[in-house]
């Protein structure tokens, strides 16, 4: 952890950072993994996503969210006028976990630094957390998302403070379709606070 933790600090930018977590052996996942998938979406941008983990279709391309989670993750977005290039696109681990499980509690910590780093060389003001996992190392809480999503969270990180909304992760929806009214309660919030301005 402290390997992880200094390697993640060392990073100056994205490019660094994405070849020192490709080079990085301390997570189990990267042995079952294709590839790293790192990041999609632009750097910079006001609104950053942090998923849970890679699937398949993401292992195999390299990229978050091109699946069918991605799909209708990408069609919430255009609902409230945004797509996934005026966005940048993490997860909280890196490499896909066979099956996709979820991720151990010991994956997401061992990940975590370069997750918080990731976080502030991409320096959004507003973090979108989708699911329980990223929404509980995030914010240190506990609960389940459904307790926990639909409000505003202040998250302050090294010299920044972020405002965090935990909502319903894309994947969850495709099986609960009817909980997606919960998810467009979630992304006018999201709207609202764009329009608001810095
Ligand atoms: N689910 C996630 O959490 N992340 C992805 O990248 C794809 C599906």
């Amino acid at each position: 952890a402290a390997d992880a933790r200094a390697r993640a600090a060392s990073a100056r930018t994205l490019e660094e950072l994405r070849a020192l977590l490709d080079a990085f052996d301390g997570c189990a996942l990267k042995g079952t993994a294709r590839q790293l998938a790192f990041a999609d979406g632009t750097p910079g941008s006001r609104v950053m996503i942090l998923g849970e983990a890679p699937g398949a279709e993401e292992d195999r391309t390299g990229k978050p969210f091109v699946g069918r989670a991605g799909q209708l993750l990408d069609r919430m977005l255009g609902a409230i006028g945004l797509d996934r290039n005026c966005v940048y696109i993490a997860n909280i681990v890196p490499w896909r976990p066979p099956g996709n499980r979820t991720p151990t509690p010991q994956e997401v910590a061992i990940c975590l630094p370069f997750t918080q780093r990731q976080i502030e060389l991409a320096a959004p003001d507003i973090l979108l957390t989708l699911g329980a996992p990223s929404t509980q190392v995030i914010l240190g809480l506990k609960e389940g998302i459904t307790r926990t999503r639909g409000r505003w969270y202040d998250y302050a990180l090294g010299e920044r403070s972020l405002r965090v909304l935990p909502m319903l992760h894309p994947a969850y929806l495709l099986r609960q379709p009817l909980h997606k009214r919960f998810a467009w309660r979630d992304l006018r919030l999201l709207r609202r606070e764009l329009d608001r301005g810095v």
